[in-house]
């Protein structure tokens, strides 16, 4: 590469770290905490973040949304699914790839910072709105209610 392929290489590198922005969330009450810290949740695109609004993600189009985390347990293997907090209860976001060795490495070590890195396609048939979601990540070989879990919220606008 000569300096300015370079160049460009970096500024797009950067201007690709600049976009994944910082949103704000908070660990779930429900169905617990969970044994895990979450440090920080990143969406991008999000120019929304800037006014502390919820990221509108277009339905058809896809988010990327990563976070880190830490726990205080060892897990082999890793459940991730994404929930919307209804009115009638958390439902399953469908469609998603449950498998979070995929997206984050495995085994999950305790004391560890980690980084899940998840690409959500929202499909068109999503009515448009805002979702509280929560994220789970959990021990697949514990008990769904087991505290073996990292768990958030945090709020997606779904537009047209
Ligand atoms: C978790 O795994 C680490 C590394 O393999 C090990 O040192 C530690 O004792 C394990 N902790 C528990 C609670 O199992």
């Amino acid at each position: 590469m000569n300096n300015g392929n370079l160049f460009i290489f970096y500024s797009v590198l950067i201007i690709g770290t600049v976009c994944a922005e910082m949103v704000p969330f908070e660990l779930c009450t429900a169905p617990n905490p969970g044994q895990c810290t979450v440090h920080e949740v990143r969406i991008n695109p999000c120019p929304e973040s800037v006014d502390h609004k919820p990221c509108k993600i277009k339905r058809g189009k896809s988010a990327s949304i990563e976070f880190d985390y830490t726990t205080d347990f060892n897990s082999s293997s890793a459940h991730g699914q994404v929930y919307w907090e209804s009115d009638e209860g958390d439902l399953p976001f469908l469609g998603m790839n449950t498998q979070a060795c995929q997206h984050t490495s495995c085994p999950i070590v305790t004391s560890t910072r980690q980084t899940y890195a998840y690409t959500l396609d929202v499909a068109k048939k999503f009515p448009a709105r805002t979702y509280l979601i929560k994220w789970i990540l959990r021990n697949p070989q514990q008990p769904e209610e087991s505290t073996e879990m990292c768990c958030f919220r945090t709020k997606i606008k779904l537009v047209k």
